[in-house]
């Protein structure tokens, strides 16, 4: 692995590797205090963060590494114009790795085009989440044995909940996973999920209902509604509050079930279901640290690339107008395929 931009760039083995030094952390933490001794990561927040920026940031310390970055974009030059392609190009040549969160759907994909070190995809925009991803695989298997064949519900803001977008591409590499994709109509998953999940013959039902499918699940995976991506603000007011889930509603579900969630949460969680054993949400963001730990000492070990000359773009070429070819006017025309459609390769939006 050089980069990690979209979990779907890994293979099974790969997230398997990963998740076995997770595990060997998990146990012994000691054995990785110097794993990443001399070594920095550079944090770039672009979009506000508390778990994501501070779980990097301890991880990276747990391993025996140090950190710069920045919280908040008004404090650097990007503030005065400078474009993604130059912070990166600057910040590779002073970091070990890079870790990016942005607003903009393929930012990650645009700053691994340029870096001398490995990018971390720390959430771009409404589009991808990868490392939450890792979050959750370790919490499922850590807490079920195993990912193959359980009934996964996941509810709240499927259109544009980028955790959700990340944990699908994930649990499609294993083998029998049903998926409950509980959302209302206008906040179903994008195109380009369902046409994935069309592609890779998965197993899956859309849904509006919460109560009637919580019996069948083995995880229920809630979700907030992503207030900051909604251009109509009476699509949010429409939308907000949709899924409460309660003590009570929970009354039908497994005894084994696991209730997760990426957090922040707002309301989709009553407090009540804090304390009932199947709630693992708080876990699930410790588990998180460790996942990133062992994603380190993999990425921030590896060796100096030039990345090579990249071709000058023209303009976007994608109608996206959260995607990040939108702004970054020089980034190549990147074009790739889902389900056999051809799609822009930052964003994943399809080309029209
Ligand atoms: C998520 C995110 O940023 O996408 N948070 C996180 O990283 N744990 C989920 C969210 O903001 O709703």
């Amino acid at each position: 692995m050089r980069h990690l931009i979209d979990f779907g760039d890994l293979t099974r083995a790969e997230w398997e590797a990963l998740y076995q030094r997770c595990s060997a952390i998990m146990d012994h933490p000691a054995d990785f205090m110097d794993a990443c001794r001399g070594r920095v990561m550079a944090s770039l927040f672009y979009e506000p963060s508390t778990r994501t920026n501070f779980s990097f940031q301890a991880a990276m310390l747990r391993v025996g590494g140090t950190v710069f970055g920045f919280a908040d974009p008004r404090s650097t030059s990007t503030a005065k114009g400078e474009t993604l392609k130059d912070t990166i190009k600057m910040v590779s040549g002073y970091a070990d790795v890079v870790v990016m969160r942005n607003p903009k759907e393929g930012a990650a994909k645009a700053a691994s085009l340029y870096s001398n070190v490995p990018v971390i995809n720390a959430g771009d925009g409404g589009h991808m989440h990868p490392t939450q991803t890792t979050a959750d695989l370790t919490t499922i298997t850590r807490l079920r044995g195993s990912v193959d064949g359980l009934s996964v519900g996941l509810c709240g803001d499927l259109k544009n909940g980028r955790t959700v977008h990340s944990l699908i591409k994930a649990l499609a590499k294993f083998e029998g996973v049903k998926f409950y994709l509980i959302a209302p109509r206008e906040l179903a998953v994008p195109e380009y999920i369902r046409a994935f999940m069309k592609e890779r013959g998965l197993w899956f039902v859309e849904v509006t209902g919460l109560e009637t499918v919580i019996p069948q699940l083995d995880v229920l995976y809630m979700t907030r509604i992503q207030r900051e991506r909604f251009v109509d603000p009476l699509e949010y007011e429409r939308n907000k509050g949709i899924y409460v889930l309660t003590r009570r509603k929970l009354e039908r579900a497994r005894q084994n079930l696991l209730v997760m969630h990426p957090l922040p949460r707002v309301d989709e969680i009553a407090i009540d279901v804090d304390d009932d054993p199947r709630a693992v949400y708080f876990e699930q963001a410790r588990y998180g640290m460790f996942a990133r730990m062992a994603l380190l000492t993999d990425l921030a070990n590896q060796e100096r690339m030039d990345p090579g000359a990249v071709e000058i773009g023209k303009g976007p070429v994608c109608s996206n107008p959260n995607c990040i070819t939108q702004t970054e006017h020089y980034l190549p025309p990147l074009v790739k395929q889902n389900g056999g459609v051809d799609c822009c390769a930052f964003c994943d939006a399809q080309l029209r």
